[in-house]
């Protein structure tokens, strides 16, 4: 008998978890005003919110942790870092931040004017966040095949050469760089093919503009090449990684999803430009260039955890387990993003509750739903967080409306995976008599889903 799968770790550690009673959640739920971000950890029984900085830490991570060096100026940990990214990404100057959104911060400080246009694949809230900010622009150019949930296609999140090359042509001298996030969160943690990277460089070689990495979960898309990819299958990880970092200039980095840590961030590039611009920033924005609003044990840790995370068998471990929860909704005839991505499943909303209109935000009844339902707790992708748009102010309802159920790396395991299924089966199936949504009571002007308060709709 072949032997069936199983994870590449054990478990030396655990945390309590508790359930609740509907009563309960319902009363927290209405606290909270009916957003999720405003609920208390502890009112919650598993938690899908994100997988940034939800992940567990090896021993390894935890040992690498004691040799942490504190030391203000030139300390040891950075440089263990910085040979580590250096070693897997092939770019020689790192910066180092507190999390992904200040590697935006710094390096978007130094490259983008008001008016600027950055294309690239469906850009994720707070990089969009950090364009529009500047008064500049993020066009999305994403293959349009990506807003096909049911459409299966390997590297769904790629960008559309025409569209990018449109809106190089449409924006000369306006584009500062392109960025390609991979994988692409918005758009169901879809990978992008080393052929498109390919083919994005030399797009952006034939106008002149550099390309930046948006890397939060690189190693997952580079699983992705390996195995879906032709000619990837005996490369390893770490192969394919420098491999995909050659056709870029630079990155920018969350390191809470595939460095493993639970705090941090970074840019590194191969562009001395890019390196001294940054600097400027993040000394006033971060600190000093060799802590960059990172602990010296914290570095430590991600430059174990990024050597970890670059290995087969731990990505396997995880994107499995994603796989696993996807094949669940599949029997339940649940839809969602199709296929499976790597750190998250996304439940297509709009596909299932039909008699909730999209001013009253399908995605997000369907969040508070599955909350209310078993405290677990997912998070809407949608129509409120596309925010409204910046000139218009009308509400954004031109792309996907989503519950994401985001998996945090080495915590839960298939058991959990088989109530957050059955709980969605239960709201599934009296869908149809979910008629009503929610409406915005209070918003914010800028990535307003995380504080906006909401009503039900009576
Ligand atoms: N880029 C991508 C693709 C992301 O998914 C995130 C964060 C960031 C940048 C920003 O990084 O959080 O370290 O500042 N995504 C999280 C999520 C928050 O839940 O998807 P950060």
């Amino acid at each position: 008998m072949e032997l069936p799968f199983a994870e590449s770790w054990k478990i030396k550690m655990v945390e309590p978890i508790r359930k609740s009673t509907r009563a309960e959640r319902e009363q927290w739920i209405k606290e909270a005003h009916y957003n999720v971000f405003q609920l208390k950890a502890e009112q919650v029984y598993i938690d899908c919110i994100t997988d940034s900085g939800t992940g567990a830490m090896s021993d390894r991570q935890w040992a690498a942790m004691m040799m942490g060096d504190e030391s203000y100026a030139g300390a040891s940990s950075f440089f263990r870092l910085k040979e580590t990214i250096t070693r897997i990404t092939g770019f020689n100057y790192v910066v180092p931040t507190h999390q992904g959104r200040a590697a935006e911060n710094v390096l978007f400080s130094y490259l983008i004017k008001p008016g600027d246009v950055v294309p690239g694949n469906s850009h994720f809230d707070t990089t969009k966040g950090h364009i529009e900010s500047r008064k500049a622009f993020a066009i999305d150019c994403t293959i349009d095949e990506a807003k096909d949930t049911q459409l299966e296609i390997p590297f769904k999140g790629n960008v559309s050469p025409e569209k990018l090359e449109k809106t190089l042509i449409e924006n000369k001298g306006k584009v500062p760089f392109i960025v390609v996030t991979i994988t692409n969160n918005t758009a169901g943690g879809q990978p992008v093919s080393m052929q498109n990277l390919r083919e994005v460089r030399a797009i952006a070689d034939k106008y002149g503009i550099p390309v930046l990495f948006d890397s939060a979960r690189f190693a997952e898309n580079a699983y992705f090449i390996k195995t879906r990819e032709e000619g990837y299958a005996d490369k390893t990880i770490k192969e394919i990684v420098k491999e995909m970092f050659e056709l870029a200039d630079g990155m920018t980095m969350s390191s809470k999803k595939d460095g493993l840590v639970n705090m941090g961030g970074f840019i590194a590039t191969r562009r001395e430009d890019w390196y001294e611009g940054a600097k400027r920033f993040c000394i006033p924005f971060e600190g000093y260039l060799t802590y960059g609003g990172m602990n010296g044990r914290d570095m430590d840790a991600l430059a174990v955890g990024l050597d970890e995370n670059t290995e087969f068998d731990n990505l396997e471990t995880r994107i499995k387990q994603v796989e696993y929860l996807a094949q669940k909704l599949d029997l339940y005839g649940i839809p969602y993003q199709r296929p499976a991505g790597g750190h998250a499943i996304f439940v297509d909303a709009s596909k299932i509750l039909t008699n909730v209109p999209k001013e009253e935000f399908p995605a997000q009844t369907l969040t508070v739903e599955l909350y209310l339902e078993a405290g677990i707790r997912g998070c809407e992708i949608g129509y409120i967080l596309a925010d409204r748009d910046p000139v218009t102010r009308e509400n954004r309802f031109n792309g996907l409306d989503l519950l994401r159920l985001a998996i945090p790396r080495r915590v839960y395991t298939n058991n959990h995976m088989d109530v957050i299924a059955a709980a969605l089966k239960n709201v599934f199936d009296r869908r149809e008599q979910i008629t009503h949504g929610v409406k915005i009571v209070w918003e914010a002007e800028l990535m307003r889903h995380f504080t906006v308060q909401l009503e039900p709709v009576k």
